[in-house]
C-alpha cells in the first residue's frame, strides 16, 4: 500500500523556543487531518530531543535532516542513526539537492547514508532532481535514472521514501507543473523494484498549489520547505482537499 506522506522540511530555520511556538500553533490542525495522511517534522538536529517529548503521543513523527553512515567515530560534525533512533526519530531525508550542492554530497555517500538508516530502523526519504540545466537540455529522465542506480544499489525498497525535488523548483515559487511532475514520478515508479514505495513531490509547494498536486494520482505526499514554517500554511498543505 503506498502511504500518503506529508513532511516539513525546516532546514536550519527554527530555535526550540521557535519551534515549540510553531506547535503550539500548528497542533490543534491536526484534528482535521485524515487518519491516513501521515505528517512528519524535519527539524534541526537541536530541536529533536525536545519535540520528540513536546509531541510525546500526538501523530507528528520525527525526521532528521540528515545520517551518517557510521554508528560513531571520529567524524567532526556528524549524527549517527542510534544517536536518532534514541530519541525517537522515525525518518531521515537523505541526499537533498542542498546537501548535494554545498556540502559535496555524492551518490556513493547518499548510498552509504540510505543503508545505514534502514539498518537502525529509520525510513529514509531518498530526493532525486534535476537542476535547470539539465532539464532545459533535455536530461531529466537519464539523471533521474542514474541518481537511483546509484544511490538505491542494496537499498531495501521495502522500507523508503523518495522525493523528486526539481533543483529549480526549490524554494523558488517556479513550482513543476503538477502534471509533470506526476509524469516523471511515474517514470521513477517505473525504475523501482517495489512499486509501493510513496514517492514524494518537492519544491515550491504552497496552500494555492497543494489541491492540484495531490490530485495527481502518482504522487503520493509532499516534502515542503519554505511553507511548513509557517503553522498556518502548513496547516492547509496537509489538510489539502
Ligand atoms: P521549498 O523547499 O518548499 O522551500 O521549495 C523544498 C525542499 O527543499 O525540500
Amino acid at each position: 500500500m503506498r502511504k500518503i506522506v506529508i513532511a516539513g522540511n525546516w532546514k536550519m530555520f527554527k530555535t526550540q523556543a521557535e519551534s515549540e511556538d510553531f506547535l503550539r500553533e500548528f497542533l490543534p490542525h491536526l484534528e482535521e487531518t485524515p487518519e491516513a495522511r501521515e505528517v512528519l517534522l524535519c527539524p534541526p538536529f537541536t530541536d529533536l530531543n525536545s519535540l520528540s517529548k513536546y509531541l510525546h503521543g500526538s501523530r507528528i513523527q520525527l525526521g532528521a535532516q540528515n545520517v551518517h553512515w557510521e554508528e560513531y567515530g571520529a567524524y567532526t560534525g556528524e549524527i549517527s542513526a542510534p544517536m536518532l533512533t534514541e530519541i525517537g526519530v522515525r525518518f531521515v531525508i537523505v541526499g537533498h539537492s542542498e546537501r548535494r550542492q554545498y556540502f559535496g554530497e555524492t551518490d556513493s555517500t547518499v548510498n552509504l547514508r540510505l543503508k545505514a538508516a534502514q539498518k537502525h530502523g529509520l525510513t529514509p526519504i531518498l530526493c532525486v532532481g534535476e537542476t535547470k540545466k539539465q532539464r532545459d537540455a533535455g536530461e531529466t529522465e537519464s539523471i533521474i535514472t542514474a541518481q537511483l542506480d546509484k544511490d538505491l544499489v542494496d537499498v531495501n525498497q521495502g522500507n523508503l521514501i523518495i522525493a523528486y525535488e526539481p533543483i529549480w523548483a526549490i524554494g523558488t515559487g517556479d513550482t513543476c507543473e503538477a502534471m509533470e511532475a506526476n509524469r516523471v514520478i511515474g517514470l521513477i515508479r517505473s525504475q523501482l523494484r517495489n512499486s509501493n514505495v510513496s514517492i514524494q513531490y518537492g519544491g515550491s509547494v504552497k496552500p494555492n498549489n497543494i489541491d492540484e498536486i495531490m490530485a495527481q494520482p502518482e504522487i503520493d505526499g509532499v516534502l515542503v520547505g519554505g511553507a511548513s514554517l509557517e503553522p498556518a500554511s502548513f496547516a492547509r498543505i496537509i489538510n489539502y482537499q
